[in-house]
């Protein structure tokens, strides 16, 4: 290995790079060191001490974050020295903690319960009272502080200063009465304060909107990407009895580090709205999917001679964009657009495109909807309606006879299909700087939901006899790369749980 050195970790050698902290480079050994201030992505604080290791040679025991590998080194992560010293940090650590987990939001997912049980003693000696400090306190609308659990590891306090460029919490006071205060009215001002929330090796800082919803041993758990805007930070969606109750983010060096932004974090609402639609519409009433697509036929081709509009949603993946460029295809549909919604960016991860995939629309074929639309009447429209964002001008619509849409809610159109949202189907979008990512299924809003994709091609096949459309997300992609060239050499399982970069695209649009 270059630039490694070879060390010796519980008496296991290992050669690992140069320069990692001893936490790090234990892992090397298959070793876990307890660690509740450090995080790889913040500088090092050291203040929680539960991370010592004994290094051979060395009198006192040293802290593995803040020390790094030289060639030769050997050392202890759980010998008896090291045992007793974290059972010392954990008994410190516990004196005035109110132990609440049977009311605390993190119970379930918390370091202090973990280490307790891996690194504790199990007894307190302590006889006295505790330290009281202030529980729940607003942070704000969206964070609340619990002072009694705090450990006052200073994560919170190094993102909001080192990450989020907004120093806005800070330590107050000494001693037992130590605590973190936010500088001016006390609230939280960082659109990215929420990461702090995950940050907390302990449940001092809960989500005002994930508190107490569900123990987390009772939820699923599904590693997707946020679809609010065109970066697709990596996320983890909580979700239970098919709804969906949080988000948080997962790390990938190469996209979001191990953050998200608050709003994508907060934007599922529209995921759980009991108002959604569930079933097709057919001239306003509802109807069967098989009705439906009888009816959406018969317009289509009764369309043909007199043109038809189809606009597709950078909210679609490639595989529904790749269908819907199969079906157009077919029918010898020329007039292809989509409509992207835009706003702010910002220098961290915001991007200003607000929906995940306008890049895999534009490789598929489909065109920004122009500043002025064709002034033409058609026979029909397909219109996949973004479920945010600018809808399709209103002259546009009523130039079409008929009108074929997918949307959330019910529309006004001949045929109206239920969209599926992110969390619901398996598939691909293009993020931003050509990085191919997948969106995984963790729920079914409603047994009777089809995809868009699967009634895309069933709308295919019920026009081509031969169309033979793929069964799953892999068998999509596979024809996709088959197809087109900007995906070429492209497979589900290259793809992964981080996503690969699309070199065959070209340079970004
Ligand atoms: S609130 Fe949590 S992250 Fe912040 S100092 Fe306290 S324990 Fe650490
Ligand atoms: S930056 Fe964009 S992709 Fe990331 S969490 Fe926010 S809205 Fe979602
Ligand atoms: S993790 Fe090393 S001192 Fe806290």
């Amino acid at each position: 290995m270059s630039g490694s050195v070879n060390i010796t970790v519980d008496g296991k050698q290992v050669a690992v790079p140069a320069g990692l902290n001893l936490i790090e480079a234990a892992r090397y050994a298959g070793k876990s060191v307890p660690h509740y201030c450090y995080h790889p992505r913040l500088s090092v604080a050291g203040n929680c001490r539960i991370c010592l290791v004994e290094i051979q040679g060395q009198g006192k025991l040293q802290i593995a974050c803040n020390t790094r590998v030289t060639e030769g080194m050997s050392y202890f992560t759980d010998n008896d020295r090291v045992r007793k010293a974290r059972e010392g940090v954990m008994e410190l650590l516990l004196i005035n903690h109110p132990l609440d987990c049977p009311i605390c939001d993190q119970a379930g997912e918390c370091k202090l319960q973990e280490y307790a049980v891996e690194h504790g003693s199990g007894i307190t000696r302590y006889a006295f009272e505790k330290v009281r400090k202030p529980k729940n306190v607003s942070w704000g609308d969206k964070v609340v502080f619990d002072s009694e659990r705090c450990i006052l590891c200073t994560r919170c306090v190094r993102f909001l200063d080192e990450v989020a460029g907004t120093p806005e919490v800070g330590l107050d006071l000494r001693g037992e009465k130590c605590t973190l205060v936010v500088k001016g009215d006390g609230k939280l001002t960082s659109p990215y304060q929420m990461n702090i929330i995950d940050l907390c090796p302990v449940g001092a800082l809960t989500s005002r909107d994930f508190r107490f919803k569900s123990r987390v041993w009772f939820m699923h758990f599904t590693d997707t990407v946020c679809t609010s805007c065109a970066r697709g930070c990596n996320t983890v969606v909580g979700s239970r009895g098919d709804r969906v109750l949080r988000m948080v983010p997962r790390t990938n060096p190469d996209v979001n580090d191990s953050w998200m932004c608050d709003f994508g974090r907060l934007h599922y609402a529209f995921v759980n709205d009991e108002t959604r639609l569930t079933l097709p519409r057919v001239a306003g009433k509802g109807a069967p999917y098989a009705t439906a697509l009888q009816r959406a036929k018969a317009i289509l081709e009764g369309a043909r001679g007199q043109g038809i509009l189809a606009v597709a949603s950078p909210f679609m993946t490639n595989e529904e964009l790749f269908a819907m460029k199969e079906l157009l295809d077919r029918l010898g549909v020329e007039d292809r657009f989509f409509l992207k919604p835009t706003g702010e960016g910002d220098d961290l991860l915001v991007h200003p495109e607000k929906c995940p995939n306008a890049r895999g629309a534009a490789l598929l074929g489909f065109a920004e909807a122009p500043a002025e639309w064709p002034s033409k009447e058609y026979g029909a429209l397909l219109y996949f309606a973004p479920h945010e964002g600018a809808d399709l001008p209103e002259e546009v619509l009523l130039r079409a006879k008929r009108r074929i849409v997918f949307s959330l809610k019910e529309r006004e159109a001949d045929v109206c299909f239920p969209l599926t949202t992110w969390i619901e189907k398996d598939g691909t979008v293009v993020s931003a700087g050509d990085r191919l990512q997948r969106l995984t299924k963790g729920i079914s809003f409603e047994p009777t939901l089809v995809t868009e994709r699967t009634v895309l091609d069933r709308l295919h096949a019920s026009l081509d006899a031969a169309h033979r459309p793929p069964d799953t997300a892999a068998q999509a992609v596979a024809r996709l790369a088959a197809a087109v060239p900007a995906f070429a050499g492209v497979t589900w399982q290259r793809i992964g749980p981080l996503g690969m970069k699309l070199e065959a695209a070209g340079a970004p649009a």
